[in-house]
């Protein structure tokens, strides 16, 4: 039976009651979901050999995106991330985006680049010329340093020359070009650049520089499209029309001015990390990625645009996204595992898929927010969860001292705690905490 990720009023019920549904949804079992999440989903030990001077391990709280489909699958989609109404906002912006018939995919393959400096280059003409000769030659060298992942089906494809500054500089790179499958490849790539460098300089007549990938991996892009119909953008106030009118003025907005595309970026982000971090993945390798592609023509752009188009609003998204379901930490990260198992992905390019999916929904769920009622309204109610929470308040009594200090208008501790009070004095804590 196909898989679905709509579950209305889950954000009401309980942990464990939440932890039911996910199961029964994706096959994953309730107590391998308590056992790969309980505790953070690493131990002390299991984190000791992940990084040095290892003291414990610092947790996050881990929650779904749901009502998320891309390409006619549905997915249930782990978010781990600190900030309040992320994960509801992805989940919101699914939903409408669902009503035009969810996210479109399209997903390069992995191709990812190995950088290799070259200085003290003479005669960067017959340089490049010896290099193209020897085309067949480096790529066979690449592939003899990475023999697992040519029996994978991956390896070497490709080497490209480049020539960096002017004349005074005597510097050129060298790419390789390497298929990492399934693998995000850092490990892999970095081998590569190692393995060929020494005969590259040979050929070009110059010395061995920096031998390391490149985060810009605009070979490895996915792009995402979504049509979302006009009614289910409407607000109170604002009809669908008025709402996707503004969400265009928001997008343009991005286009002319770098200040405000670094901002609309960060919302993409918000959803991209998340989905990232909860699969065990390098964020900081994505988000270099992100920004300096961002950044390629010169001027510092948006990576997701929106237009109306034959009475929808249509969004577009494209972005590298180098991503593994294979090896690093998602070999021993528990909740990683748990991750990649929830989502039913086939490889890195439908996680890729799926994460970025998730990234143009929360730039929705930012931008609809943005041209309507503003981002404070719904975004502050969250954080007087957190607020709540801090101040000392459990169970549905968190609920409570939220709405009272949102309708108070003072989300701060002091607040959190004079209403926790009045309601512990009031005897309705008990209550809450009992119910
Ligand atoms: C906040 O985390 C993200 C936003 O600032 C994004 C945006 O402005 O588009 C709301």
């Amino acid at each position: 039976m196909a898989r679905t990720s709509r579950f209305p009023g889950f954000y009401k019920i309980t942990v464990d009651e939440r932890r039911a549904v996910v199961s029964d949804a994706t096959g994953c079992e309730a107590g391998d979901i308590a056992r790969s999440l309980d505790g953070g989903g690493l131990d002390a030990e299991t984190a000791d050999k992940f990084v040095e001077n290892v003291l414990g391990t610092y947790a996050l709280p881990y929650g779904v995106a749901l009502n998320v489909r891309v390409n006619g699958k549905d997915h249930v989609v782990p978010m781990v991330v600190e900030e309040p109404s992320v994960v509801a906002a992805a989940s919101n912006a699914s939903k409408m985006i669902r009503a035009g018939g969810g996210f479109e995919a399209e997903i390069d393959p992995p191709l990812m680049i190995s950088q290799i400096q070259l200085v003290d280059v003479d005669g960067p003409a017959l340089a490049e010329e010896a290099i193209r000769e020897h085309k067949r030659e480096i790529l066979a060298l690449a592939d003899a340093a990475i023999p697992g992942l040519v029996a994978r089906g991956g390896g070497a494809r490709d080497v490209e020359v480049r020539r960096l500054g002017g004349p005074e500089d005597r510097m050129m790179v060298v790419h390789v070009i390497i298929d990492c499958r399934d693998a995000m490849g850092a490990n892999l790539v970095n081998s590569v650049a190692e393995a060929v460098a020494d005969r590259l300089a040979e050929l070009a007549g110059a010395k061995v520089g920096l031998r390391i990938l490149s985060n810009l991996c605009d070979k490895r892009c996915v792009r995402i499209r979504c049509n979302v119909p006009f009614d289910v953008l409407s607000t109170d106030d604002m009809d669908g029309a008025q709402v996707a009118a503004g969400i265009v003025n928001a997008s343009r907005f991005a286009e002319l001015d770098p200040y405000r595309a670094a901002t609309h970026n960060k919302g993409i982000m918000n959803g991209v990390d998340a989905v990232v971090i909860a699969t065990g993945n390098d964020w900081r390798a994505v988000e270099a990625g992100a920004h300096a592609f961002a950044a390629k023509s010169g001027q510092y752009s948006p990576l997701a645009t929106w237009r109306v188009e034959g009475g929808a609003l249509v969004g577009r998204l494209e972005m590298p996204m180098a991503l593994g379901t294979v090896g690093g930490t998602l070999r021993v990260h528990p909740g990683a595992r748990l991750s990649l198992r929830m989502l039913d992905v086939e490889g890195a390019g439908e996680l890729g898929a799926v994460a970025a999916a998730v990234g143009l929904a929360s730039n929705l769920a930012a931008v609809r927010a943005l041209a309507t009622d503003g981002i404070q309204r719904g975004h502050m109610g969250l954080h007087a969860r957190s607020v709540a929470v801090a101040a000392g308040a459990k169970g549905k009594l968190v609920e409570k001292v939220a709405a009272l200090i949102v309708e108070a208008r003072d989300i701060t501790l002091d607040a959190a705690k004079r209403a926790l009070d009045v309601l512990t004095s009031t005897g309705e804590g008990a209550t809450a905490i009992e119910d």
